[in-house]
Parts: C-alpha cells; structure tokens; sequence
C-alpha cells in the first residue's frame, strides 16, 4: 500500500468511529481530509446526524462544501471525538509531534476539549522516539521572536522560523503567530521537554502532544492497525 492509500485506509476507519448526536473534531492534513470525505460520505448515504468542529480554515471549507453542519466552542465547551493526523507517533505511549501543517494551536485546543483523540496515519509515522529528522513545531508570539528562539535553542535544538513555500514574509499562522521549527535529538522524556517549552516565555504552544491521544489508527502494508495505549 502507498503512503496515499494507507492515509486514506486509516481516515475511512475512523469515520466508522462516529456515532449519531455527536459533536466530531476535525483534524487538518491529508490524512485528516481522507477522513472528513469518509466521514461526508457517511452523512450523505446514511444520514448520519454530527456537528463539527474544524481545527483550520482548510477542514472547515472541506466539511461544509460536503454539508457538514458545523458548530463552535461559543455554542458548546466539549467535543465527543477528534480525529487527527499526527507526523509522529511515539509506539507504546502515544505521545505525538504535531504542526507541521501549521495548524498545531486549534488542533490542541479541540483536543484538549475532547472526551476522546483518535490519530490516524500511514506506518511511517510510528516511532520509537520522538524528534530526530522530524522537528517539534512551537507557535509563538509575533514579537520579539528573536529572543523566544534563543530560549528555546538552550533546551538543546535548532530553531527555525517557518517561512511559507512561496513569500518574503515568514508563515503567519491562523490565530496569528509564529512558527518556530525545533530540530532535536531523538527525544529521551518528551513529557518533561512539553513543560520546559510551555513554560518558556513567548511560547504559545508546542506541537508536542503529550497523554492526550487515546488510540491510532495506522495505515500498513497488511491493512489498518489500531493501537491502544495498552497495546501501543
Ligand atoms: C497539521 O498541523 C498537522 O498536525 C497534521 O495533522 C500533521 O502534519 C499530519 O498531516 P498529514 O496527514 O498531511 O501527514
């Protein structure tokens, strides 16, 4: 199976996840959006009555153009289940590294909110450690960013602005920060390293998802693969 159709695997898994009279959080990627399509498709040919909550502006259009009904946390304070993608998942704990698509803030809000996280993804995914070729993103406030990278650089990383693909102005995310990309060694306590950026000032949140994903569904060569907590 190719990385696309494991993606695609995993998303249709998780849209059998939701049940009727449910509030369902929106993931962002491409994993993310295999989902969502799964999940239109169900309220098309069965009627499957959910509210949503998008964690970006690209799940949000995606959801509606299907005929998601869509709601916000001005309306309700609680989300039943979230399916998101993830760019790594540590085996055994769960804990992830999330934002590269930009989108770590909404998404760890709504997961926070959520009775339950499920991350799908493609078998690449699955680590062992955290960190090492894949950096862990850290939104951070606009100004004086210069000095936030610094701090960040004494827990032993490399930060770098993210800029977008095509722009002279670095990437502004969707609530109005920074992105500062943190290439780290493999990462030996990742609970302990979520503290120390979370308690740095300037920092508004770190792609590390630490306790907060309750299962994975992954995508593999043999067909999909759930894991637990108990089984990881
Ligand atoms: C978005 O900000 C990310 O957290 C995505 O969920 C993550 O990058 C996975 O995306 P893909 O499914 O596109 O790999």
């Amino acid at each position: 199976m190719t990385k696309d159709s494991q993606q695609r695997a995993a998303g249709a898994a998780a849209a059998l996840l939701v049940e009727n009279d449910t509030i369902v959080g929106l993931g962002t990627g491409a994993t993310a959006s295999y989902f969502i399509l799964a999940l239109v498709e169900r309220v098309k040919t069965e009627g499957l009555r959910i509210k949503a909550i998008p964690t970006s502006k690209r799940s949000d259009q995606l959801a509606e153009a299907g005929g998601i009904e869509l709601t916000s946390f001005a309306k309700t304070r609680r989300v039943d289940l979230t399916v998101d993608g993830a760019d790594q998942i540590q085996r055994g704990t769960l804990h992830l590294v999330k934002g590269l698509g930009g989108a770590l803030l909404r998404e760890k809000i709504v997961a926070a909110a959520s009775d339950r996280l499920v991350i799908i993804a493609e078998s690449a995914k699955l680590v062992d450690r955290l960190g090492g070729p894949i950096p862990v993103p850290v939104e951070v406030v606009r100004f004086g960013w210069e000095t936030t990278a610094a701090r960040l650089a004494a827990f032993g990383c490399e930060p770098k602005l993210r800029w977008p693909k095509d722009g002279n102005e670095p990437l502004v995310t969707e609530l109005g920060n920074y992105i500062l990309d943190c290439a780290f060694p493999p990462i030996l306590d990742p609970a302990k390293l979520e503290q120390d950026l979370s308690h740095t000032v300037g920092v508004v949140e770190s792609g590390l998802f630490i306790g907060m994903a309750d299962m994975a569904i992954v995508g593999t060569s043999k067909g999909v693969e759930t894991l637990t907590l108990k089984t990881g």
